[in-house]
């Protein structure tokens, strides 16, 4: 267990409106700041006035990218209190990702706890209006200052906080994606199931030319036959053809989403038949022109359950369902989404509450 000190602001922000706060773009009064020192280990665990960072320009992170971030979210319940949606999947994901590139463990323990402290901490800007929550970003950077292409001797965790609404503009409405049959995200053997930002840094040309072309996302194909389909750009993502679900296998280059892990879970208590397997594109056109293909629904922490309505590959559109969402992708939704601010029975233990006593509300 941590002894986190806690450093308070002296003057607190002016919150921003809560009905338009789009996605990462707000901070809160707090940040958590860990410290960590070869030889020393993790130490001196606090939670402080969110501020600059002051590091050496030759920092490692700033050359080599020795970096890793988290996603997960508070959501704010009716009764007031406050729920965390499995806080230990990010702690154990944090650290396969951690081992990946060479940074230093941290106790899955640790990692709730400091999640906990600092969301305590910054309770009232958990915001309770319909569809937002409390993004939480946790990560890891290598602060050692040297050029020497070595896993750095020095690291910060950190935890940073944003008010948010929906990831994407469209909200519960469908999203187009395109096909990336150019560019790939990741390969066997590479960084694709660890959460390391140069992942992200460099899927954004992909992502720019698709969104300049008006789609929302880039789906991903394998990095070797540019057939098989891995994951959307903040998601993972589902075909429901003919009845059955189906969904990527974690195949190495496949970022391991908590959303997905749940919604797997959802489905088999529900006895819809679900697959993890290799699908190709061929598979998804042939359905699509049968009519089998029945649903598109992508998952993620940020996206949350996002439907899709079209697909773009090779100059072809192809639209699903209608460009509406499905009985099943909304049924996820409504289950997942209730269960994280407390309206439905969480019969899976996901759940993890932070009791907010002292919650001076939003203003
Ligand atoms: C999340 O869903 O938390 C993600 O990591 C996506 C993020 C890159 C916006």
């Amino acid at each position: 267990m941590l002894t986190i000190d806690i450093i308070k602001a002296k003057q607190l922000k002016d919150k921003p409106d809560p009905n338009n706060l789009g996605f990462g773009n707000y901070f809160t009064d707090h940040m958590f700041v860990m410290d960590y020192q070869e030889g020393m280990g993790w130490h001196n665990p606090r939670v402080k006035p969110y501020e600059d960072l002051h590091l050496d320009p030759s920092a490692v992170v700033f050359h080599y990218g020795q970096e890793m971030f988290e996603g997960l979210k508070a959501y704010r319940r009716q009764d007031g209190e406050i729920n965390l949606f499995r806080p230990d999947m990010n702690g154990k994901r944090l650290n396969n990702t951690n081992d990946r590139i060479c940074m230093p463990q941290i106790p899955v323990e640790d990692f709730v706890q400091a999640v906990r402290t600092l969301v305590h901490t910054d309770a009232s800007w958990v915001p309770e209006e319909a569809g937002t929550s409390l993004y939480i970003r946790p990560f890891v950077i290598a602060t050692e200052p040297t050029l020497m292409v070595n896993p750095s001797k020095s690291y910060l965790f950190m935890i940073i906080l944003s008010p948010v609404g929906a990831y994407y503009k469209e909200g519960l409405n469908p999203v187009r994606i395109y096909v990336e049959d150019t560019y790939v995200r990741a390969s066997k053997g590479g960084v694709g199931e660890a959460k390391t930002g140069g992942s992200y840094g460099a899927s954004m040309i992909a992502q720019k030319n698709a969104k300049n072309e008006g789609f929302a996302q880039v789906l991903w194909l394998d990095a070797i036959e540019h057939r098989y389909v891995e994951e959307v750009g903040t998601m993972n993502i589902f075909f429901k053809i003919r009845g059955k679900v189906y969904t990527p296998a974690l195949s190495g280059s496949i970022l391991p989403g908590i959303t997905r892990d749940s919604v797997i879970s959802l489905l088999k208590s529900w006895d819809i038949p679900i697959y993890e397997e290799r699908i190709s594109m061929d598979t998804i056109i042939e359905a699509s022109k049968n009519g089998d293909l029945e649903e598109v629904f992508g998952t993620g922490t940020a996206a949350v359950i996002s439907p899709v309505g079209g697909i773009h590959f090779k100059g072809l559109d192809f639209v699903v369902h209608n460009n509406e969402i499905g009985p099943i992708t909304r049924r996820i939704y409504d289950t997942l989404t209730g269960m994280q601010y407390g309206n439905v029975k969480d019969d899976f233990g996901w759940i993890e509450t932070i009791e907010d006593k002292n919650d001076h509300g939003w203003l």
